[in-house]
């Protein structure tokens, strides 16, 4: 993703930048030499890539004259730089819902000229939707979809540069995010919106929600308007999201500091604020023009309030959010909720900076079907990864015992409580997705062109190994493991690489990629991940889409499809210019496969998907025959 200008993290370094550190870049690059990781080089047999043998053997590729049959029944899409929706022969598109699409009948059109305003986007579908589910209810279809962000210059089209300029334009800059709660329904063949479904519901950066678990009123958590620390106001940056078997949906803050700013720019920024990119200047959104609480000079705690799950009963559209400090605070990218065999919750978390970690959270309490779960994200335990180079890892517990910090310090300052039992710095973890065919679970370590290059920004070290082998690693990787004994609450699992991805048309060196990487199906920046009911893994890109130099004839942003047994992997979907293709869901009879295009024509590039103004979409993506698709 990237602002008008910077990155997320571009910006983030910009403000804090870290020294340069080099020296693990010679040992690195050798150490992938030497273990033959070169584009379709050393023949290496079945044997070698089974579970815990090499790290570096990615994707159970089969050995030679080896055949089965393909389980991706889809002739692959080429990659391209056009400007539409590309998927296989026999498969359809059409839009689902368009930033600004009105919920209610009582809202106004969608104005592209001006992108609307205040009231009409607190009316409407959000910007820049990301991650989704859906619930189905007495026969009812009710979709949950992230609203993460938005592009300034297609929301404040009527102000000179895409600058918010007064009131109204931050009041809809907060309403554009959060999350849109919508009935669907096919109707004459179509998918859509169902108008003033009782169901139809924002939620948004000014909506309330209850602090839960270890944080709830916290000293750090107290604010003017909230002197006990108990109830925030709204939520933002919704990137991934989870889905429980309870039937509630959680959304997860991720980049929450780029909204805060300071009015005194001598305001000394202190290590827990730098840690979580929090400082003077905001990244160009300006609420705290209109919001005193969005100025952190004014009120520094309000930052320690964002950057948690938020779980929401999509069913009540009275219910009120609850925000889970329990499950750790930092640039949350999904939450991927399993129920292990001994009835324990447990919630894999990435949180994608680059050099942070990977958490897993596991509930104090046990799963009852059909029993009260409501409260089971509100107590727990959280760990973060490590792992070893041996293709071994555990999970290192976050305690009072192990960090020195109480529970509610670990649950606002979760990064410097890892840091402090020394966890692995990851390839920016994004997606975690878990295998409903087996106790497998994988994530998606997007890029990291500080990899070998600069510690993080709490000071730990960088060194290219493990699953993130690659100095400036600029394609990323897919890493997954298996817990031990087939206990998602176990100490010890096993890892690999179900892919490295790579240019093996430019490079035959590690840049190349993993085996199971060729000229016809190479990506890079893998994020969005999601099993479908076949144990096939979709995986979705938001990377680099200039298709020249390392990325040349990768094209725009897109969806491949994996199979875990024998790691082929093939291209399913290109999405249109300048866009990254993120979350997805299905709908009750699968025959639906719902997808998001987020920030079409980001650097003004764009007229998807109605040939006007560029509008972030989700898209309904279905068979010619009708047949069930994932
Ligand atoms: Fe919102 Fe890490 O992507
Ligand atoms: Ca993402
Ligand atoms: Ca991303």
């Amino acid at each position: 993703m990237s602002t008008t200008k910077l990155g997320f993290d571009e910006f983030d370094e910009n403000l804090r930048p870290a020294p340069e550190v080099v020296e693990f870049e010679e040992t690195a690059n050798r150490m992938v030499s030497r273990r033959g990781f070169l584009s379709g080089g050393a023949a290496v047999g079945a044997t070698a890539f089974v579970m815990g043998s090499t790290t570096l053997a990615a994707g159970k590729a089969l050995a030679a004259g080896e055949h089965k049959m393909s389980r991706l029944a889809f002739e692959m899409v080429k990659a391209n730089a056009e400007d539409t929706i590309t998927l296989p022969a026999g498969y359809k598109w059409e839009v689902l819902a368009s930033w600004g699409e009105p919920l209610f009948s009582n809202a106004p059109e969608f104005d592209g000229t001006t992108g609307g305003t205040g009231a009409s986007q607190e009316l409407a579908f959000g910007d820049h939707n990301d991650g989704m589910a859906l619930f189905v209810h007495n026969g009812r279809q009710i979709m949950c979809i992230n609203n993460e962000y938005t592009n300034l210059n297609t929301l404040h089209a009527n102000r000179e540069g895409g600058v918010p300029t007064t009131a109204d334009d931050i009041r809809k800059s907060k309403a554009a995010h959060g999350v849109s709660i919508v009935e669907v329904a096919r109707r004459g063949g179509k998918w859509g919106i169902v108008k003033d479904s009782e169901y139809n519901r924002r939620i948004t950066a000014d909506t309330e929600m209850d602090i839960t678990g270890p944080a709830r009123g916290h000293d750090l958590l107290k604010t003017k308007a909230d002197p006990q620390g108990v109830v925030a106001k709204g939520t933002w940056n919704n990137c991934g999201n989870g889905q429980t078997p309870w039937g509630t949906y959680l959304t997860c803050e991720e980049n929450f500091n780029g909204y805060f700013s300071s009015s005194d720019k001598n305001l000394v920024i202190n290590d827990d604020l730098k840690r979580y990119g929090i400082g003077h200047d905001d990244w160009g959104y300006k609420w705290a023009m209109a919001d005193d609480r969005m100025d952190i000079a004014k009120e520094p705690n309000e930052p320690n309030r964002f950057g948690y799950i938020v779980e929401i009963d999509p069913l009540n559209p009275s219910s009120r959010p609850k925000k889970r400090t329990a499950l750790g605070r930092f640039k949350h990218e999904n939450a991927e909720v399993e129920i292990a065999a001994n009835g324990h919750v447990v919630v894999y978390l990435g949180d994608d900076e680059r050099g942070e970690f990977l958490y897993r959270f596991v509930s104090e309490n046990k799963y009852v079907a059909g029993g009260d779960n409501s409260e089971l994200l509100a107590s727990g335990t959280l760990y973060v990864a490590k792992f070893h180079d041996n293709n071994k890892g555990e999970w290192l517990a976050l305690t009072p015992k192990t960090t020195g910090m109480t529970e509610a310090e670990i649950a606002i300052h979760t990064r410097q409580a890892a840091s402090k039992v020394g966890a692995t710095t990851m390839d920016r973890p994004e997606w975690v997705a878990s295998n409903p065919s087996k106790c497998e679970v994988y994530c998606s370590l997007t890029n990291n062109k500080n990899r070998g290059v600069k510690p993080n920004a709490g000071g730990d070290a960088t060194p290219a190994g493990g699953p993130n082998p690659r100095v400036k690693n600029n394609f990323g990787q897919i890493v997954r493991w298996r817990p031990m004994n087939e206990d998602h609450t176990a100490t010890q699992f096993s890892w690999d690489l179900f892919v490295l991805a790579g240019n093996p048309a430019v490079y035959d060196d590690a840049n190349a990629g993993s085996k199971n990487v060729n000229k016809d199906n190479m990506f890079n920046s893998p994020d969005g991940l999601k099993f479908d009911q076949n144990g096939l893994l979709w995986i979705q890109t938001d990377g680099n889409y200039s298709n020249a130099k390392g990325f040349a004839g990768q094209g725009n942003n897109q969806m491949l499809v994996g199979d875990p047994e024998t790691g082929e992997i093939k291209r399913f979907l290109v999405g249109p210019k300048e866009c990254e293709i993120t979350g997805s869901a299905w709908s009750a009879d699968r025959t639906t496969m719902f997808v998001g295009v987020q920030h079409p024509g980001e650097d003004g590039n764009s007229r998807w998907p109605f040939n006007s103004v560029p509008r972030s979409s989700v898209i309904a993506i279905s068979r010619e025959d009708g047949g069930i698709i994932g």
